[in-house]
């Protein structure tokens, strides 16, 4: 499948849940079967799914930031084990074009092929996400005085904010933070700093890809978000386990609490 159209289907997706205010639950959608693709079109098509075998060697080379397994030990680096095949292969390619700007990975990206892309990305989707330890101290003063950061953060996920505007993460990225493969990244368990610099970069309107590949998603989600916002949510979305079926609720509270 090219990837345009992937995107497409996401911007479709897209938009629904930002619209209702009230997603409750969101199951993975189980991911499509792959279809036989018979020529590469495009660099973004390449004619098989990733092989986690191929990809674990091609990825030696990114153990020394993302970590061996991609449970990255620095929190400047961003974890990488339990993301979604696809998804890594388009940031890769996004790096590569420059549509996604990072200086670092534009240097790894570049002598990447879109079948190296894609198995890395099986490789790293085929990995578990370690989970992190979210942030229970309570906040002194402000607008959420007296509530604790996680909480602020879970209400938000959850919930969103609707006077203001704000979507609940949960209707794209999933009550466990597993986020759907093909459409939303998996989330749980990522350090709280990398997510905060992310949510803040899309709040100054950071998109990551351009024409048809251009998924201006976050930027709109983050908007009204506040610098304490961006940080409850970055730390609740680091004590998330990563449960592919998370749907009850006590798991994923009981994530947010270890
Ligand atoms: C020298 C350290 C370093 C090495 C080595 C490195 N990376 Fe990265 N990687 C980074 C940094 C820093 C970021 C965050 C970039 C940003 O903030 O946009 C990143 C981001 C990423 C992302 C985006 C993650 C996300 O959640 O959006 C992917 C995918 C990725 N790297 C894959 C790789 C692969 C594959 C390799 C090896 C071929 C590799 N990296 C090697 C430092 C590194
Ligand atoms: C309407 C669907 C949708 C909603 C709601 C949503 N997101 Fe996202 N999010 C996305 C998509 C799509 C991407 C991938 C962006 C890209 O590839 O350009 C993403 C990416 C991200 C990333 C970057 C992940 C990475 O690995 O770099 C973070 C962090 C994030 N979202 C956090 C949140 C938070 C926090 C909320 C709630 C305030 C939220 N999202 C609500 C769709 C959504």
């Amino acid at each position: 499948m090219k990837f345009s159209r992937i995107l497409g289907v996401a911007a479709a997706l897209a938009v629904a849940p930002v619209m209702a205010q009230e997603a409750a639950t969101v199951s993975a959608a189980p991911e499509a079967e792959p279809a036989p693709v018979t020529a590469l079109e495009t660099d973004d098509s390449p004619a098989t799914w990733g092989d986690a075998a191929a990809g674990a060697a091609k990825a030696a080379v990114c153990a020394a930031c993302h970590g061996m397994d991609g449970n990255a030990a620095d929190p400047q680096y961003p974890k990488l084990a339990g993301q979604h095949e696809q998804y890594i292969a388009r940031q890769l390619a996004l790096f590569k074009s420059g549509e996604r700007q990072n200086a670092i990975m534009l240097g790894f990206a570049a002598t990447l092929s879109a079948q190296d892309m894609r198995d890395i990305g099986a490789h790293y989707a085929s990995q578990k996400a370690l989970p992190g330890v979210a942030d229970d101290s309570v906040i002194a003063d402000g607008p959420n005085a007296g509530r604790k950061f996680y909480e602020v953060g879970q209400a938000l996920w959850r919930s969103g904010d609707a006077d203001r505007g704000i979507p609940a993460c949960q209707a794209c990225h999933g009550p466990a933070g597993a986020g759907v493969p093909g459409t939303y990244p998996a989330i749980a368990g990522q350090h709280a700093a990398y997510t905060a610099l992310q949510l803040k970069a899309f709040r100054d309107g950071q998109v990551w890809g351009q024409g048809d590949r251009a998924n201006a998603v976050m930027a709109g989600v983050a908007a009204r978000l506040t610098d304490e916002e961006i940080q409850a949510l970055a730390s609740f979305a680091e004590g998330l386990h990563h449960i592919a079926d998370a749907a009850e609720a006590g798991a994923v509270a009981q994530g947010a609490k270890e």
